[in-house]
């Protein structure tokens, strides 16, 4: 053994760090998955041992003499995208993109080249994962480009970060980390060791040069960025592509970000011509609703500052085994669970013998309280086998006594209600003070989940 190397062994899920191998991960408690790399134990430079070479004294800044200016930021022209970041993407900041296998990473990135590319940067793509020619075949199908963005096919991050220290571009696409290696490290691409000083250059690079740099990053059975979870912390915002692999449209999540709000989501198409925005997410969500069938509701969910709604389905029948069989898709299977057991003990609905399916339909993951009341309406309508007329739109936290509670911007819920032609919406009591008249809106004010089930039973 070279001196200043040494063995140990890493999780490849999680990052887990051992001197000696192990059947089970203590840290994520999954199995059979260390793997033995060999380390430098060399210090590596930092960047104030750097200054110090360069013969300047390490010396702090006021934070008032650091300059900035009011446009430092880089619109991308993709709306979705750009609110997604917070506003543009920031010079020298490092933006790692996950998501599943041909969601449309490498599209909606070479996408962004291409729009930076048009407003004036130079933008240098590096795939360590396809061809040029598969690179080429991917552009034709988006659309025109123009001489700023440059493609470049390499794996070794030592050429990579000669190439850019040479070229200085104002943005750089690393497609994907994964396939990213360092001489130094003997471990194969894709291991914890590899990831981790790959990205640990990629940060000098990005805050040493003032380059945007966005990574791919693949991603585990279990939807995490592969490898280890200090990547999460080094980069300063994470994407994560999700969506349905049966339905067209994309959603882009921010789960951290440092120049922004974390809540924003981003809605896009799938399309011959690469990923489309969609503008108004409530009205895609919205098309192919049945009319005139009991078991669904329309409600709404915010999604950072923007209201989505999406269409609750239940479907209530008489379970043939002893333990009934619940089933929630695309909302938490706990809290439907939660709210039948309200319906249950508050409002004498017996639902012990029935089996229940819950569904939110287009394939969306929605997790905010506000849309209980649409899942308990939805559960009530489809026992009882009433029709909730189709201009009808509930939201509503519901608590464990059965009280409908508060949830937050009532008034912009209830104007996108509005905009989609909703004329009813059912909405907490508590709302009441913070909401004005609004035209041509029938607003049904509830303070108990019983007082909503009389207003449908009502018809
Ligand atoms: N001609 C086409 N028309 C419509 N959609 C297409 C067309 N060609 C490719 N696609 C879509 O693009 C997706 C591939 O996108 P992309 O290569 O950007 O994914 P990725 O996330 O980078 O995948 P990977 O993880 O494999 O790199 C395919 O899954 C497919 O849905
Ligand atoms: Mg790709």
């Amino acid at each position: 053994m070279l001196k200043n190397k040494k063995v140990v062994y890493f999780c490849q899920e999680c990052g887990y760090e051992s001197s000696k191998w192990m059947g089970q991960c203590p840290g994520c408690k999954a199995w059979n998955t260390f793997v033995e790399e060999t380390v430098s134990t060399k210090k590596t430079s930092s960047s104030g041992s750097r200054t110090m070479a360069q013969g300047l004294k390490p010396e702090p800044v006021k934070l008032k003499d650091i300059r900035i200016s009011e446009d430092e930021r880089r619109l991308t022209k993709i709306g979705e995208l750009d609110r997604v970041l917070g506003g543009g993407i920031v010079p020298g900041s490092l933006v790692l993109v996950g998501g599943d296998p041909g969601i449309g990473k490498s599209t909606l990135l070479l996408q962004v080249c291409r729009n930076l590319a048009l407003s004036g940067n130079s933008v240098l793509y590096i795939s360590g994962e396809e061809s040029l020619r598969q690179i080429r075949l991917r552009a034709n199908r988006i659309g025109e480009f123009n001489e700023n963005l440059q493609i470049f096919c390499e794996t070794n991050l030592e050429t990579i970060r000669e190439v850019i220290e040479r070229k200085k571009p104002d943005m750089v696409v690393i497609d994907s980390i994964q396939t990213m290696f360092h001489e130094d490290i003997s471990s194969a691409p894709g291991s914890v060791s590899q990831v981790r000083e790959s990205t640990n250059i990629l940060m000098q690079i990005a805050k040493g040069l003032g380059i945007s740099i966005f990574i791919v990053g693949h991603v585990t059975k279990e939807g995490n960025v592969a490898g280890p979870r200090v990547l999460e912390h080094m980069v300063d915002t994470v994407l994560y592509f999700e969506g349905d692999r049966h339905a067209s449209y994309r959603i882009l999540r921010a789960v951290k970000n440092r120049f922004g709000s974390t809540n924003e989501i981003g809605v896009f198409e799938m399309r011959g011509t690469g990923l489309e925005e969609v503008k108004n997410p409530s009205e895609f969500m919205l098309n192919g609703k049945p009319n005139g069938t009991s078991g669904s509701i329309v409600a709404c969910s915010m999604e950072g500052t923007r209201p989505i709604l999406v269409e609750i389905q239940a479907l209530v029948c008489q379970s043939n085994f002893g333990i009934p069989r619940r089933t929630a898709v695309g909302t938490d299977f706990n809290r439907v669970n939660l709210l039948m057991a309200v319906l249950e003990k508050k409002v004498g609905i017996h639902l012990a013998s029935c089996d229940a399916y819950v569904n939110i339909a287009g394939g969306m993951k929605m997790t905010e309280p506000a849309i209980d009341l649409g899942i308990s309406l939805a559960v009530v309508s489809s026992c009882k086998d009433i029709v909730i007329p189709d201009s009808v739109l509930a939201f509503g936290e519901v608590g464990l006594s059965g009280e409908v509670r508060a949830v937050s911007m009532a008034a912009q819920r209830v104007s996108e209600a509005k905009k989609l032609g909703f004329t009813t919406v059912i909405l907490p009591k508590v709302c009441q003070s913070s909401m004005e008249k609004t035209e041509g809106m029938n607003l049904v004010y509830v303070e108990w989940i019983q007082d909503a089930i009389r207003y449908i039973m009502k018809g």
